[in-house]
């Protein structure tokens, strides 16, 4: 006794032992543990040290760079938005810049130097920042004496040796400025990295010997042999407030569709020295036309001058772990490092980062979660499993009977039908028009087809009050549309700081002078570099308020394209149409935002600046600036306005749209007080909304919310990206519980073939749609046993011929008997009949075996754990078929039927019977101990 006990012991410290040492070991270590541990090995202070190549991570730890060549041909995943947004911020910039350097062209007249000031570079920088939650750093680099600047005194014609204004955004945790020691997140540093002392090599960002500069090496120094035609031209036409037209082209990054593309990616690098992070760079070339000033044209050519970089953290891009596949395409270093089992498909989730575990365990094709599962299982808690654990558990059970999809199917049956007209009523006698928005239930077809029907050349007929639709149609835009809607935040963020920060009065000492106002060019290119840089926007505009802009009375810039892929931009100055109902400043969202920020600025924004300036214009050091304000105020996301949905008939968009508007904000005449100057506005397509259709809170404002036809009983809707404003755009998932019957690469219904199938169903045609419903999980276990449930239904079928005969006879016994003859007979002709022998053979028939299911029932609980038989029953029931076998045999005539059904019940019930013997008295001691421990 004494050795089993001690055994026993040493069993279960060794098991303790191994459980707790091992909860981790089970992980093999792989590509994640490579990369997390050479990201770990470099700190601020070894990295000037270390070997460059430490300060690199591999090419393809970075997957899925955004493709500007599809982007208006696949949805771009969410685990994505935030890199094509860093992507379009380098490219918004990059015609900023290109735009407003050869801009001096237009006005042949200006014979100073046309750039804009330092501190507009230094703004445009903290804007891109700071209007970003998910951009970290923004800078411009500018080759080796290409930037001019009109930024001192008698410099024409100079140029400065290095300019790099960088901002970035700092933790103000430690920040005297603010008292709550919290972090705002909302203070920027900003520094010109061009200035630094000659000699040190290592300071220099266009040189070999400074630490990681890949971004700069990617397009530059850029060595054209002063060819005229290698830099990509653009075209804007401009029609001024004076109904001048005027066409401008200019050079710029390369085109979406040309090869290499506009924007390049370096590899995550450390960013040592500067903010010690892991940053991933989007950069973008800058085109000027060079030489300058040598009034030579023909000598002149276009290059590239500057870069403009783009970085956010490497830590906040997600890692796809899903072995390889059409989704997941290589190169892409953390492919198959997810842990799912085989019975499970790997789906990746967003917004993890970089961090282990982003993913799904969902049930392959031909598989189904466990009764007691609700959700696919996470990888994050997988990742997080003891080993015993993972091999227990995350497991999907195999469906038992898979069946396949009909290839040739029918009408539904009139019932069925009428079930659905009766349930979906709003799709039997469907108000088409404008007046389908506007019924209690939403037709979703009639809706779509009047938004669809309304066209640029029928688009005046109807009523202006339906071409504006209801906000609720265009539910999801503020989400789907947040990108595009940071473009206007960030200009009315830079104009804001602008108005806010620079004053052009102001005296400095030394050669310095102050930036000069803002310039009609400027907002121009401004606006014009949002459609630009996002092919997602049809329009942008600024929208100056009366009296505002320097020296007009109004001023809106409206930057428009009119096809998708195109080089060719218009600009017209709004302030033309100035008669007062068509002038901009009384348009509703104008006067909306307008009102809403007429006295009381508290709930703007608050972002800080730390400027670094050069000391002189050599720039041998840095200094810091120490003018007065040091903050400004501007409007975040939350403070702008979206628009109803709308068909831009007057306009030159001429289709239905939505827009956002960001208001911004400076001094007023006497400086005390912030007033508001104006909005920018941007203006995107309804048609690229994706519609969601499945069911949500009451309170949630969408239209479109419950017009699934997914069954609701077994399923539920989830909503699939990418499918634009059209029906469809979800899958019906089986319940917990449920399974997915059939057999397909898919495990769920796709919406848009339930919808077509539920139109079908409507019209009366032939349909499938009662068929896409999921099937109780536990009906499987029946199924599975399919060999003994043929041969029961055989035998079944079989006595049941034989009844039908005895039935037979005993009428035709019956019938000799009595005297009414005539009658009689017609009755036994009718037995005798086809339709008597189908009504036999069908359903109808089979209804009264049904006290077949008690055995059925028994052999079903065969399978199942012993602990759940109950003696009593088991005794009662089998005693109950014995009397009704005896019965069965000697009644007259013998009823076979009924002897079958319960001497079958008899054996189960002895098997079950059985098992409860077994398992309460045989084996009982043994598990009455354990559960006496427990
Ligand atoms: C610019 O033009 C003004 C007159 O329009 C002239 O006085 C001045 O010298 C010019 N400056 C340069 C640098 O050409
Ligand atoms: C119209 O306005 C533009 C820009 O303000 C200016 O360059 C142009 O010379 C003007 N044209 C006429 C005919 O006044
Ligand atoms: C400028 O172009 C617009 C069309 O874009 C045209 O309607 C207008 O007449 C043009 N103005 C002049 C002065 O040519
Ligand atoms: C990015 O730059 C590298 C190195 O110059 C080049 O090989 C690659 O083709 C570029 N890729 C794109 C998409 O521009
Ligand atoms: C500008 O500088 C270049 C090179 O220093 C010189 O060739 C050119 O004549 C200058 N142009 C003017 C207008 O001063
Ligand atoms: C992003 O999500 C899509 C769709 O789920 C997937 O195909 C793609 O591989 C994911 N990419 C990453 C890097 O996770």
């Amino acid at each position: 006794m004494d050795t089993i006990n001690c055994s026993l012991l040493l069993i279960s410290v060794c098991a303790l032992l191994w459980g707790v040492a091992g909860q981790y070991e089970w992980q093999i270590r792989d590509a994640f543990d490579e990369v997390r541990g050479k990201m770990d090995k470099i700190n601020a202070e070894n990295c000037y040290i270390s070997h460059l190549d430490d300060l690199y991570l591999p090419e393809d730890s970075v997957s899925h760079h955004p493709d500007v060549k599809d982007i208006n041909v696949n949805p771009v995943f969410p685990n994505r938005t935030a890199m094509l947004h860093l992507h379009n911020m380098a490219m918004n910039r990059a015609f900023f810049w290109s735009y407003i350097l050869q801009s001096r062209f237009i006005r042949p007249a200006i014979n100073d130097t046309y750039d804009p000031g330092m501190m507009y570079y230094f703004l445009s920088s903290v804007a891109d920042v700071s209007a970003n939650p998910y951009i970290n750093a923004s800078s411009i680099y500018f080759s080796p004496n290409m930037s001019y600047t009109s930024s001192y005194r008698g410099f024409f014609n100079k140029t400065l040796p290095r300019f790099a204004p960088r901002a970035f955004r700092a933790d103000d945790f430690n920040d005297p400025v603010h008292l709550q020691k919290i972090s705002t997140l909302n203070t920027f540093y900003v520094e010109d990295l061009g200035a630094f002392d000659p000699s040190s090599l290592s300071k220099d960002y266009t040189s070999e010997f400074y630490r990681t500069n890949e971004w700069y090496k990617l397009w530059l120094p850029d060595r054209v042999e002063r060819r005229h035609d290698t830099k990509t031209t653009y075209q804007v036409t401009i029609r001024y407030a004076n109904n001048t037209n005027e066409t401008f082209t200019f050079h710029g990054p390369p085109g979406n569709d040309e090869s290499p593309g506009p924007v390049n990616w370096t590899r995550p690098y450390y960013d040592c020295g500067r903010l010690g992070k892991w940053l991933v760079a989007a950069v973008s070339p800058v085109a000027d036309i060079f030489p300058r000033h040598t009034q030579f044209r023909h000598i002149e050519y276009p290059t590239y001058t500057a870069a403009v970089v783009m970085e956010m953290d490497y830590d906040r891009i997600d890692i796809n772990q899903c072995p390889l596949s059409d989704g997941n395409v290589p190169p892409n270093r953390f492919a198959s490092t997810a842990r799912c089992k085989e019975t499970t498909e790997c789906e990746p989730l967003h917004g993890w980062g970089f961090r282990r575990g982003g993913y799904q365990c969902r049930c392959s094709p031909g598989y189904r979660l466990p009764n007691i599962v609700r959700r696919p299982y996470l990888g994050e808690i997988i990742e997080r499993a003891t080993a015993d654990q993972y091999y227990n558990n995350f497991d999907c059970k195999k469906i038992g009977w898979i069946q396949r999809l009909p290839v040739k199917w029918e009408r539904a049956h009139p019932f069925l039908r009428a079930i659905y007209r009766d349930r979906y009523y709003e799709y039997v006698n469907a108000t088409a028009g404008p007046d389908a928005l506007h019924t209690e239930r939403v037709n979703v077809y009639e809706v779509l087809n009047f938004i669809r029907g309304v066209q640029p050349s029928n688009c005046s007929k109807y009523n202006p009050t339906d071409l504006f639709l209801n906000g609720d149609i265009a539910f999801g835009a503020e989400e789907q549309f947040e990108n595009q809607a940071k473009m206007a935040v960030r200009l009315a963020n830079f104009i804001s700081a602008f108005l806010q920060v620079s004053d052009p009065q102001e005296v400095f000492s030394g050669n310095r002078v102050a930036d000069k106002p803002l310039t009609e060019d400027q907002m121009i290119g401004e606006t014009l570099a949002i459609i630009l840089g996002d092919s997602k926007i049809w329009s942008a505009a600024t929208y100056w308020d009366r009296n505002k802009f320097t020296n007009r009375t109004f001023f809106a810039p409206f930057a428009y394209k009119t096809e998708l892929n195109t080089r060719k931009f218009k600009v017209e100055d709004l302030a033309r149409l100035n008669n007062t109902d068509e002038i901009y400043t009384s348009k509703p969202w104008f006067q909306f935002l307008k009102q809403r920020w007429l006295t009381n600025f508290d709930a703007l924004e608050r972002f800080n600046l730390e400027m670094k300036l050069r000391d002189d214009e050599m720039g041998k050091y840095l200094k810091k600036n120490e003018k007065y304000p040091t903050f400004y105020r501007a409007a975040n996301l939350k403070h702008g306005h979206w628009t109803q949905p709308y068909y831009d008939c007057n306009g030159h968009l001429k289709q239905w749209v939505i827009t956002y508007v960001s208001p911004f904000f400076g001094w007023d005449n006497v400086k005390v007080k912030l007033e508001f100057k104006g909005v920018v506005a941007v203006t995107m397509s309804l048609m690229s909304l994706d519609i969601n259709q499945c069911p949500d809170k009451y309170y949630v404002p969408n239209a479109f919310k419950g017009t699934d036809k997914c069954d609701r009983r077994s399923s539920y809707c989830v909503p699939i990206l990418g499918r634009g404003f059209e029906a469809g755009g979800y899958k019906c998932e089986c319940l917990q519980g449920y399974e997915y019957p059939f057999e397909d690469p898919i495990t769920y219904y796709d919406g848009q073939i339930v919808e077509a199938e539920f139109q079908n169903i409507i019209a009366d045609k032939q349909t499938r749609i009662d068929m896409f419903k999921c099937r109780l999980a536990g009906a499987a276990a029946l199924q599975s046993n399919f060999l003994v449930l043929m041969c029961l239904l055989m035998v079944i079928f079989k006595l049941s011929c034989i009844i039908c005969n005895e039935i037979y006879q005993f009428f035709g016994r019956y019938v000799q008997d009595t005297a009414n003859m005539g009658l009689v007979g017609n009755l036994l002709k009718q037995l005798k009949s086809k339709e008597f022998r189908e009504y036999l053979m069908s359903t109808h028939f089979w209804g009264p075996v049904a006290n077949w299911g008690i055995p059925l029932a028994a052999i079903a609980d065969t399978r199942k754990d012993p602990s759940f038989i109950s003696g009593k029953m088991t005794f009662a029931l089998s005693l109950y078929s014995l009397m009704f076998m005896r019965f069965a045999w000697k009644v007259q005539p013998r009823n076979l039927l009924l002897f079958a059904c319960h001497f079958t019940n008899e054996c189960a019930q002895l098997t079950q019977g059985a098992r409860f013997i077994n398992h309460h008295y045989l084996q009982g001691a043994d598990k009455t101990d354990i559960k006496g421990k427990k």
